[in-house]
């Protein structure tokens, strides 16, 4: 049986040959997986990795495909879509499988009057990746109200608490892990849902007005940096002029730091540096993964030559 065979034997018309990732990233970019599949149970993801085993094949996990940026050429090897997709809510405790919209999840925990995850409602991807990545936007990460996280290491199923995933900004033990994050739980209070709807609304809107959403992107590229020590804040501080916020934060916009280098609207090929956020760089037409990472290449030399900051990506690079 060919490889492609004993895939289908496992996930059926999920399994699909030489499949243009272009069609599973947030970037609409990205050249073919040798295998793709779609997984939608632990049992599925299991045998699948048995077999990337025998036949020494890559394989890389990915949930809602919001954060990456695959090369041109694809990848050479098994991609996994985490498909699991349930959620189950007893009292205040949540559990949704690795496969759940994050912000299905908040309209869900909302609408069960279910208060601590409504900031997730302007999140792209799915909660195993958030989980992956500590994701956050207006004043939650997801770290906030998780109590522990299922995942697959080494063939096995095993529970890991919050203390043992060791969370910082945008940062998990996950991602310096073979583990995959099967389903995660989170402990959340009890709230007023129609409060908690419009507060969905609330920064639906303010998402709206302040990020690109009409165009392919990865969300932020670039982390916000962080400001380590008050002799690196003294030097920003001759060089910008920091808003108070990010100084008492600690932490410097990377959107605001571009917009600042004059950055907001260079375009190299297809990929573009938005107008509305310094921080996206968007699809703006037949983009290839090339022409991102170029854009990328000068974001960072010209932040690293006029200010003296690196900036780190937070989107996930594939098949380079
Ligand atoms: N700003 C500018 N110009 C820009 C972009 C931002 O002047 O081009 C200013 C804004 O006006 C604001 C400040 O910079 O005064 C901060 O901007 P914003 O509120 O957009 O927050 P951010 O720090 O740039 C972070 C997260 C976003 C999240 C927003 C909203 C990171 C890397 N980014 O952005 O997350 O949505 O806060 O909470 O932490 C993501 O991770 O994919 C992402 C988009």
């Amino acid at each position: 049986m060919s490889i492609a065979q004993q895939l289908q034997a496992i996930v059926g018309t999920r399994c699909v040959e030489n499949e243009p990732m272009s069609k599973h990233t947030n970037f609409r970019i990205g050249g073919p997986a040798k295998w793709f599949v779609e997984v939608k149970t632990v049992e599925e993801i299991k045998k699948v990795l048995i077999i990337a085993n025998e036949h020494a094949l890559n394989t890389f996990v990915f949930g809602g495909g919001s954060n990456l940026l695959v090369s041109d050429q694809g990848f050479d090897g098994i991609a996994i879509k985490i498909a699991m997709r349930t959620h189950d809510i007893e009292g205040t405790r949540v559990r949704a499988d690795a496969g759940v919209l994050s912000s299905g999840l908040a309209r869900a925990t909302a609408h069960a009057g279910l208060k601590g995850l409504t900031w997730a409602i302007s999140l792209p991807g799915t909660v195993g990746g958030g989980v992956r990545g500590n994701a956050g936007c207006f004043g939650g990460e997801m770290k906030d109200r998780l109590v522990d996280v299922e995942v697959l290491r080494g063939g096995k199923v095993e529970r890991l608490t919050k203390e043992q995933l060791n969370f910082g900004y945008r940062e998990s033990a996950i991602k310096h892990s073979n583990d995959i994050v099967l389903s995660v739980s989170f402990e959340l209070e009890e709230g007023d849902a129609r409060e908690l709807k419009a507060e969905l609304d609330d920064k639906l809107m303010k998402r709206k007005l302040s990020q690109p959403l009409d165009a392919g992107s990865a969300g932020c590229l670039f982390k916000n940096y962080e400001i380590s020590s008050d002799e690196e804040l003294q030097r920003l501080e001759t060089k910008l002029d920091l808003p108070l916020e990010m100084q008492s934060a600690r932490r410097v916009s990377a959107g605001w730091l571009i917009d600042k280098l004059g950055l907001k609207g260079t375009q190299i090929g297809g990929a573009k540096i938005s107008e509305v956020h310094g921080n996206f760089v968007v699809n703006a037409g037949a983009a290839t993964a090339d022409e991102i990472v170029q854009l990328i290449a000068l974001i960072k030399t010209r932040a690293r030559t006029e200010f003296g900051i690196q900036l780190m990506e937070e989107v996930q690079y594939v098949g380079f």
